[in-house]
């Protein structure tokens, strides 16, 4: 535009000054052609030369200009959208790694140092696939990006794929990965946005295995509470069958088989119910070193040679709040599958240790929540589990052992218990190398109630009154006759009513003796809370085949009372019998004149306050 107007400016210039010179040489010579007119034509040109010369300068200094302010609009427009893609790319949640077609790193934001360990600086220029690709997968993944990449470029939307990352420092990442590919003069760049999907992955499964653990659970459960209290009539009832059947060897060797087959039965539905977290459990405070102490003496009696045994155990590891007998029974249960994996010989390693679990580590091991766990670790030399069935052999009923070695329940029932003590389960294995599992339980907070006076191995009856409250007619009348036989004087009852009724009338009796879960309106939690109202001294026993989700609710359940377990033998009804009649002292070493009952919690919790009144901690 510009150049036009100056060009037409300089023509009509040349004009005017043609004009005037052969105006003026006619002024001058008059008409005709001479050296007046000559003079004037050369002047023109001149003029006209000038004229040209300070155009051309005149129209160059201005495409100068323009061409200038056009490169300066370009470079700012070229810096705006590299200062918005970097924007982008640092806003993005995701991690950001640029390449081209050789793999050569082009870009790599601050989430991609923070994803893999190497910085931007350590990166750029170098080999992605160096840097985090795992080395035994790195051919594979080159073939798969050359196969790609000329595919993405016919794909403008990109393509979203999942990859296997390492990072630097050798952990596994799970990474869900978005690229796109662009043609740039001939050049090849690959953009890819990593997101790191480890955690989302691994909570997913976890949901995923608790829902079918639940699911299946609850079946098995259900079962398994029915069973039981067939077999408490038959375990019962058998031993009177054999006592009468002594002098007849036939029927003695069947009632011994018939009884042998309930043990089975009983074992079998104890760890369903243990499997479905309805096992009747009874946590105490449990020093876990002294258990893993006898186990490994009773490995080392009982183990091939082949097998060595190490026990690291942490000398001040805190008390760990659970049921001994189920502990000891899941950790010889996990002991044995690591003998059945290291045929050959190998070592087995038992440890011990306090850990501290914030939300996110409670989480990954499915415990409870967050806080003081003790840990115990049971790690094996020896086959390793293959991945492929790494998630299913918590499930009830799998096993890789042939038919007649294993039922599969061994897992199931560890799983079960520590989830149902509040606990949690991890599991490491890789194959050929070994397995660790790692058990968190909670740690003990309070000192629980020890009795004395009482011996694991005789069967000791009494002389005092029960009340015995059974609401299932075969179980009552089994128990009543094991309880005379015990020499006891029992007062049977239907329900809570009919106890009630008995206890209003007046009846001196010195122990409740109470299944739980009875039908018709009051348990048997309510009716003993009910009795020890009205007779603080009265002592109680609580039993139960099907229990509670927590220990806190199992806690409640039983007010700190002893609970004998269905299906339970004559010397375990008398030991729990005496258990909770005998006098019995609290952790302090005082004795407690009404044990097990909510008196003596009231009374040991009045103690530790005044203690702590004192100023003086209470005895632990
Ligand atoms: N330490 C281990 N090393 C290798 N594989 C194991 C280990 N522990 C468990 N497994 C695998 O898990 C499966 C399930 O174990 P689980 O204890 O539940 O059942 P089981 O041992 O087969 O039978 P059961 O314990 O009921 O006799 C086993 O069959 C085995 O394949
Ligand atoms: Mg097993």
């Amino acid at each position: 535009m510009e150049s036009r107007g100056l060009l037409t400016l300089a023509m009509a210039a040349q004009l005017v000054v043609t004009a005037a010179a052969l105006f003026a040489s006619y002024a001058v010579a008059g008409p005709g052609f001479g050296i007046a007119q000559v003079a004037a034509l050369i002047a023109t040109a001149a003029v006209a030369n000038v004229l040209v010369r300070l155009c051309t300068r005149a129209i160059e200094a201005s495409e100068h200009k323009r061409a200038a302010t056009q490169s300066a609009e370009l470079a700012q427009a070229r810096s705006d959208s590299a200062q918005m893609m970097q924007a982008v790319i640092k806003t993005a949640l995701d991690a950001f790694i640029q390449i081209d077609d050789s793999g050569a790193v082009l870009e790599w934001s601050f989430q991609a140092e923070a994803l893999t360990g190497w910085t931007r600086q350590e990166a750029l220029g170098a080999d992605a696939v160096d840097l985090i690709v795992a080395e035994p997968l790195r051919a594979a993944f080159r073939q798969r990006m050359a196969r790609l990449v000329p595919e993405l470029s016919d794909t403008p939307s990109g393509l979203r794929f999942e990859l296997n990352l390492i990072h630097r420092n050798g952990d596994q990442i799970l990474a869900e990965a978005s690229s796109t590919v662009l043609r740039l003069g001939g050049r090849v760049i690959v953009n890819t946005f990593v997101r790191d999907i480890t955690r989302k992955r691994a909570a997913e499964e976890q949901l995923v295995q608790s829902q079918k653990m639940e699911a299946v659970g609850q079946l098995t459960g259900g079962i398994a509470h029915e069973f039981n209290n067939m077999l408490t009539v038959i375990t019962g009832t058998i031993e009177i069958l054999a006592d009468a059947v002594r002098d007849n060897p036939p029927l003695a060797t069947i009632t011994k088989l018939i009884s042998e087959a309930a043990d089975r039965g009983a074992a079998l539905t104890s760890s369903l119910l243990s499997f479905a977290r309805k096992q009747a459990l009874q946590p105490a405070e449990i020093d876990v070193n002294q258990l893993l102490e006898e186990l490994a003496k009773l490995l080392l009696a009982t183990f091939d040679k082949k097998i060595e045994i190490v026990t690291r155990l942490d000398r001040n590891v805190w008390l760990a709040y659970a049921d001994r007998g189920q502990l000891s029974s899941a950790l010889l249960n996990l002991a044995i599958n690591a003998r059945d994996a290291m045929l050959e010989g190998g070592r087995l390693t038992l440890t011990t240790r306090n850990v501290v679990f914030g939300v996110r580590e409670a989480v990954a091991v499915g415990a409870g929540y967050a806080g003081d766990y003790v840990e115990i670790e049971i790690a094996d030399s020896g086959t390793g589990i293959p991945q492929a069935i790494l998630e299913r052999i918590f499930d009830p009923f799998f096993s890789t052992k042939e038919v007649g070695k294993g039922t599969g329940l061994g897992l199931s029932m560890v799983f079960g218990f520590v989830k149902q003590s509040g606990g949690g389960i991890k599991v490491a294995s890789e194959e050929g190398r070994g397995t660790i599992f790692t058990l968190y339980l909670p740690k003990a907070e309070m000192s629980a109630l020890r009795p004395t006076g009482y011996d694991d191995r005789k069967i000791v009856g009494g002389k005092e009154t029960v009340l015995c409250v059974e609401d299932d007619r075969d179980v009552r009348h089994y128990v009543t006759v094991q309880l005379e036989g015990l020499g006891y004087k029992v007062i049977p009852a239907a329900n809570a009513t009919e106890a009630l009724a008995i206890a209003a009338e007046g009846t001196p009796f010195d122990l409740l003796f109470t299944d739980i879960v009875m039908a018709g309106g009051m348990n048997g939690r309510e009716l003993a809370e009910q009795m020890v109202a009205a007779r603080p001294s009265l002592r109680v026993l609580f039993t139960s085949g099907y229990a509670y989700d927590s220990l806190h609710t199992q806690g409640r359940a039983t007010m700190g009372a002893p609970l004998l377990r269905k299906p339970y033998r004559k010397a375990e009804l008398a030991r729990m019998l005496r258990r909770s009649l005998d006098t019995a002292v609290d952790s302090a070493g005082d004795a407690i004149p009404t044990p097990y009952s909510v008196q003596a919690d009231v009374e040991a919790f009045l103690r530790r306050q005044a203690a702590e009144d004192d100023g003086t901690r209470p005895r632990k």
